[in-house]
């Protein structure tokens, strides 16, 4: 029976400490980190991300602002709040939740933040630092950054030797896991729709990292014995069992039969999903530090 990666206890574990870096520079530098979410539109679920989003900022000693934007806003009008942002000395991050509305293109509003406040670390600038293996001077993606604590977690910092195989090839997680997984000396393949044989591929993970958005693909047969499984998928299905109308989040692997043969295995939810959270305000904290000129801590 697999270890149960305990994802809120290693969250919890990183806004203490983002906690306590926000206090030592405001008490050094008198800056206080600043962090600016921008949401667009009336999508519930992502309101519901923002939110929590912003009450955790407050939690960890920020200074939290959330714009609320109509569904109807321009790409120029939410173009020109980011130049704002930008500009303004106060706001150390600024994370614009996606997706936007259909109208809006995201690609030109992720590059118009400075990559110094992109806090989400999907500038080309943050990505393209990741890519040529600098992890120390850009902001990583919060995601991936959450997923890749959790992998050092049991296996500590240097992967050498080791096989990894990331499922999905999105520039918001699976290009930046693998490349931090090289990164980390890992032999990395990076699987996806296309690849032929994916369960064999899989069988051959050390490290077996799934985000595909398709709910349980992964099966236990999948999983090669005493393998560490990280499962970034949330996905809602329904639950009659639980009663008529209702559902419950599972991941993109199979957890129950999985646990029986992985080493390791994050659960869904409890797993990698406080993590991008709490990666976030490692983000922030870290892009303020920098902005007074002072050494950013590691998370
Ligand atoms: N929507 C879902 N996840 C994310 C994320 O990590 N960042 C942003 N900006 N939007 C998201």
């Amino acid at each position: 029976m697999a270890v149960v990666i305990d994802g809120k206890e290693a969250a919890a574990s990183v806004i203490a400490a983002v906690t306590e870096a926000t206090a030592s520079l405001e008490s050094e530098t008198g800056v206080k980190p600043g962090l600016a979410v921008v949401i667009v539109g009336n999508d519930p679920a992502s309101h519901a991300y923002v939110n929590s989003k912003s009450k955790m900022a407050k939690q960890c000693g920020f200074n939290s602002i959330q714009h609320s934007l109509a569904e109807e806003t321009t790409q120029e009008e939410l173009e020109e709040l980011v130049a704002g942002l930008n500009a303004d000395p106060a706001i150390h991050g600024i994370l614009v939740q996606l997706p936007l509305p259909k109208h809006l293109k995201a690609e030109p509003v992720i590059l118009s933040i400075s990559p110094e406040k992109d806090v989400d670390g999907l500038h080309v600038v943050n990505a393209g630092k990741i890519a040529t293996g600098d992890l120390e001077t850009g902001l990583i993606s919060c995601t991936p950054a959450g997923a890749m604590l959790l992998v050092n977690r049991i296996h500590g910092r240097d992967l050498s030797g080791l096989n990894a195989v990331v499922i999905g090839r999105s520039n918001l997680f699976g290009k930046p896991m693998g490349l931090l997984l090289l990164a980390a000396n890992a032999t990395v393949t990076m699987a996806h729709s296309k690849t032929r044989d994916l369960a064999s591929v899989c069988r051959n993970a050390d490290i077996l990292v799934a985000a595909v958005g398709r709910p349980q693909m992964v099966k236990a047969d999948w999983v090669k014995p005493g393998a560490t499984v990280i499962d970034v998928g949330i996905n809602r299905v329904p639950a009659p069992d639980k009663g008529d109308g209702k559902s419950r989040l599972v991941g993109d692997v199979s957890y129950v039969d999985a646990a029986e043969i992985a080493g390791a295995i994050t659960p869904v939810p409890g797993g990698v999903g406080p993590m991008t959270i709490a990666m976030l305000m490692a983000n922030t904290a870290i892009a303020a530090y920098r902005a007074a000129g002072k050494t950013a801590p590691r998370f």
